[in-house]
């Protein structure tokens, strides 16, 4: 897929700015804090509705402006489309598709497919789980969109299952018996059955995203350690599923949740479900996490991210775009290079950088270069 043109209005630090794209590479220079990052962003909000930046939209839109505008248009295989999303300071969003407004996200997910690398992206191996679920959640979302509608659902259950436990928390703690009560009430356990069914299916649908990955992400990684590393990726559900059948894992998740029930009430909050997963890697058997060193840390990134290319590439059948903020610049001449080899000329790429001095001629020659300068683009 190529994006052609992207046309932002009121988005961050851009007042009216529109952008063609005419190579496959595109080198966005400038100074710190010009609009570089701020563009690549808003190519992510087209690929996942979401930014790994902004948690509201108000701080998306110009500062002064009481609504911002992302516009696309993206060539893919079977035709062209054009992208749009209107962000409102008060509101909701409104998302539209060769112009026709959509009711549902799952109808714009998926048109734009885009892989960010940036150098916050270490935050992945050394982060908190947290961490490493949202970036799961993040590329299952781009390969089924319809994952954003079950994981919707389940933060949607979750949430009011804690509201619950809280409830019945403080009640108990405004008048403790000697005796509580642990019948359940009918609300609680429907609440359960709930948490159950949403919960295992988002369960199911990481545990096969991760089986996709980790060979893929293996493969790379060996290659750029020059085989002297071995990447291991293991899926640590809350709830394990030893076998893929929904059935038996909505049951461990029902025999998990009777097993922590005291707990839960203690605490006043869920402890059962896909909310405390994990992820973990481990480089010739020990983890990444707490003993791997700056640079095992970041080859480990940089193949899972060529991972995530490639895997979203065999299951869309075209390549996504590829987002390079201000990483090429922190990598070795080695990763470098393995990084531009896989690239080539198959992914439509944008890089962002302060210097093009650490760019390779050859690259220079082949690129379309655009400089950012406080939110304009030359
Ligand atoms: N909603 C907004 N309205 C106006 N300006 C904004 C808004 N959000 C961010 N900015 C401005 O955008 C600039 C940051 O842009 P961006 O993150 O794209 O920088 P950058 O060019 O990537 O810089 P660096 O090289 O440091 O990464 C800041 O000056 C910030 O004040
Ligand atoms: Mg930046």
């Amino acid at each position: 897929m190529f994006l052609k043109t992207l046309h932002l209005r009121s988005f961050r630090n851009y007042a009216e700015q529109q952008v063609e794209f005419q190579a496959q590479k595109t080198i966005l220079v400038g100074n710190n804090a010009q609009g570089k990052s701020n563009l690549l962003e808003a190519v992510e909000l087209l690929a996942t509705l979401k930014s790994h930046r902004a948690t509201r939209d108000r701080d998306l839109i110009l500062e002064g402006a009481v609504a911002g505008q992302i516009l696309a248009t993206l060539e893919r295989l079977h035709g062209e489309s054009e992208l749009s999303i209107t962000l409102r300071s008060s509101g909701r969003r409104t998302l539209s598709l060769n112009q026709e407004a959509l009711r549902r996200q799952i109808d714009f997910l998926g048109v734009l497919n885009a892989v960010e690398f940036s150098s916050l992206d270490l935050e992945l191996v050394r982060g908190a789980p947290e961490c490493r679920r949202n970036w799961l959640d993040a590329l299952l979302v781009q390969i089924e969109p319809v994952y954003a509608h079950i994981l919707h659902q389940y933060q949607q259950v979750l949430r009011q299952r804690n509201a619950l436990l809280k409830e019945i928390r403080q009640k108990e703690m405004a008048a403790p018996t000697s005796s509580p009560d642990r019948t359940m009430p009918n609300s609680q356990l429907e609440w359960d059955r709930q948490l159950a069914e949403f919960g295992s299916r988002v369960t199911r649908r990481r545990a096969r995203v991760i089986d996709r990955l980790a060979p893929l992400a293996q493969a790379w990684h060996e290659s750029i350690s020059g085989k002297t590393e071995l990447l291991e990726i293991h899926y640590i559900p809350n709830v394990s599923c030893v076998d893929d059948d929904p059935a038996s894992v909505q049951q461990a998740f029902l025999e998990k949740i009777e097993q922590r029930r005291i707990a839960e009430q203690q605490l006043g909050t869920s402890v059962v479900g896909p909310h405390r997963d994990e992820v973990e890697f481990r480089i010739n058997h020990t983890l990444a996490k707490s003993y791997g060193s700056q640079g095992q840390q970041r080859t480990l990134v940089l193949a899972l991210k060529l991972a995530e290319l490639k895997l979203i590439e065999e299951v869309v059948g075209e390549s996504p775009l590829l987002l390079l903020d201000d990483v090429l610049a922190e990598l070795d001449p080695n990763r470098q290079n393995q990084l531009l080899d896989a690239i080539q000329d198959r992914f439509q790429t944008l890089i962002t950088t302060t210097h093009l001095n650490s760019f390779d001629a050859q690259w220079l020659k082949s690129s379309q270069i655009l400089s950012v300068k406080a939110g304009a683009i030359a």
